[in-house]
């Protein structure tokens, strides 16, 4: 009897310790958000003017005007901005790498005032909604999102996450084989890097489709990389040190880092190791393709006789992409998948 009382009462207790949790949650979420929850559209102290420039002067600028912001903007189901997606959790990790998490409201909107906290520029942004994660691919260096050139209808679209998820396709092939693995070269080491990390925008329609890096002679174009010395445009663009500007932050990996500069420095940009005469050779197929997710397989498929698959409605997010066959080495590679603009992902497997 005694017990059974105690077990009721220790219950209680943890559902009212579980309640102060959540308050403490919400006012935190609000609290950052600025006035968030004020609900309405129009008013002056409320959310309002979805899809406009926040903090354009008159507005909220990060200084001055009556209420400043440090970040504001609108979240989209959609490119265009035809619907207003409520609660979507915006992460930004700022210059200093402090983590700033708001959610937007009921028309959409995301903004922080200034005296609920502060964001050093530039800083990196994700947008999450329900199991789905998109990242803006650039550093952001201000804090209004909608401002012109920014995220604007008819520019480079809206900030958008929904539940139209996207299929993921590509290709299994064999990489190609002979020379001594200890020589760097393009075919077996550098052209995996960029195809994971730069070629979402290094591409032809990408967003800097000015210098692809998808092939071996635009990777080497001659603005780009000069064999054999260290002050190459390519290995300047990647240090770390280089600040604004720098492609740093898309490599994030001192071990790649040090590959593309040995391939050009000590090994003269090559294409192939000595003794290695093919490019990628043929299609494998019957592989499997999986992506993983915090220790989880997520999706799977195998490749048909052509050496391609398909993975139907991807959730956006970030994968380890893991693609096995047997007599072949064991493949692993990250992958953003994007709603919008996905590019085919193309593996090679090793004998
Ligand atoms: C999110 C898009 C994006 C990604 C990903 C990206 N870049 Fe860039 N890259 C740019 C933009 C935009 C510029 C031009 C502006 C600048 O220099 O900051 C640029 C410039 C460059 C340049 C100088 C040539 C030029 O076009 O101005 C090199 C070299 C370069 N990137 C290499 C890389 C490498 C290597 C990677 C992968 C590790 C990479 N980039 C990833 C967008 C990107």
């Amino acid at each position: 009897m005694k017990n059974a009382k105690s077990g009721k009462f220790k219950g209680t207790l943890a559902f009212l310790v579980l309640l102060a949790f959540l308050a403490v949650g919400i006012q935190t979420a609000f609290g950052e958000n600025g006035e968030n929850g004020g609900g309405g559209e129009g008013g002056d102290d409320s959310t309002h003017k979805a899809g406009q420039d926040c903090m354009a002067s008159g507005c909220h600028p990060s200084t001055g005007g009556e209420k400043p912001f440090t970040v504001g903007g609108t979240v989209y189901m959609d490119p265009d901005g035809l619907a207003k997606l409520t609660g979507a959790t915006v992460k930004i990790v700022d210059a200093n790498k402090k983590t700033i998490t708001l959610a937007s409201d009921s028309i959409g909107n995301i903004y922080q005032r200034t005296k609920y906290g502060t964001i050093t520029y530039p800083y990196t942004v994700s947008v999450s909604y329900q199991g789905r994660e998109v990242k803006m691919l650039t550093l952001a260096q201000h804090g209004s999102c909608n401002a012109v050139n920014c995220h604007i209808t008819g520019r480079v679209g809206r900030v958008f996450v929904g539940t139209n998820d996207l299929p993921l396709t590509g290709t299994v092939t064999e990489a190609a084989s002979g020379g001594t693995s200890t020589e760097i070269s393009y075919t077996n080491d550098i052209k995996k890097i960029f195809s994971a990390k730069c070629n979402v925008c290094h591409k032809p329609g990408g967003a800097r489709s000015v210098s692809p890096l998808t092939t071996y002679a635009y990777a080497t174009a001659s603005n780009l990389v000069t064999p054999g010395l260290d002050t190459s445009l390519m290995i300047r663009k990647l240090t770390q040190s280089l600040g604004i500007g720098t492609m740093w932050p898309y490599l994030n990996n001192q071990a790649d880092f040090q590959k593309i500069s040995d391939w050009i420095v000590k090994y003269n940009a090559q294409e192939f190791s000595t003794g290695q005469t093919s490019t990628s050779g043929a299609v494998v197929s019957r592989a499997t393709v999986e992506l993983w997710q915090s220790g989880r397989k997520m999706y799977s498929a195998n490749t048909n006789a052509r050496g391609s698959f398909t993975i139907k409605k991807v959730k956006a997010g970030s994968y380890t992409v893991k693609a096995a066959k047997k007599g072949y080495q064991a493949y692993t590679q990250d992958y953003q998948m994007n709603q919008s603009n996905v590019s085919s992902l193309d593996i090679q497997l090793s004998k």
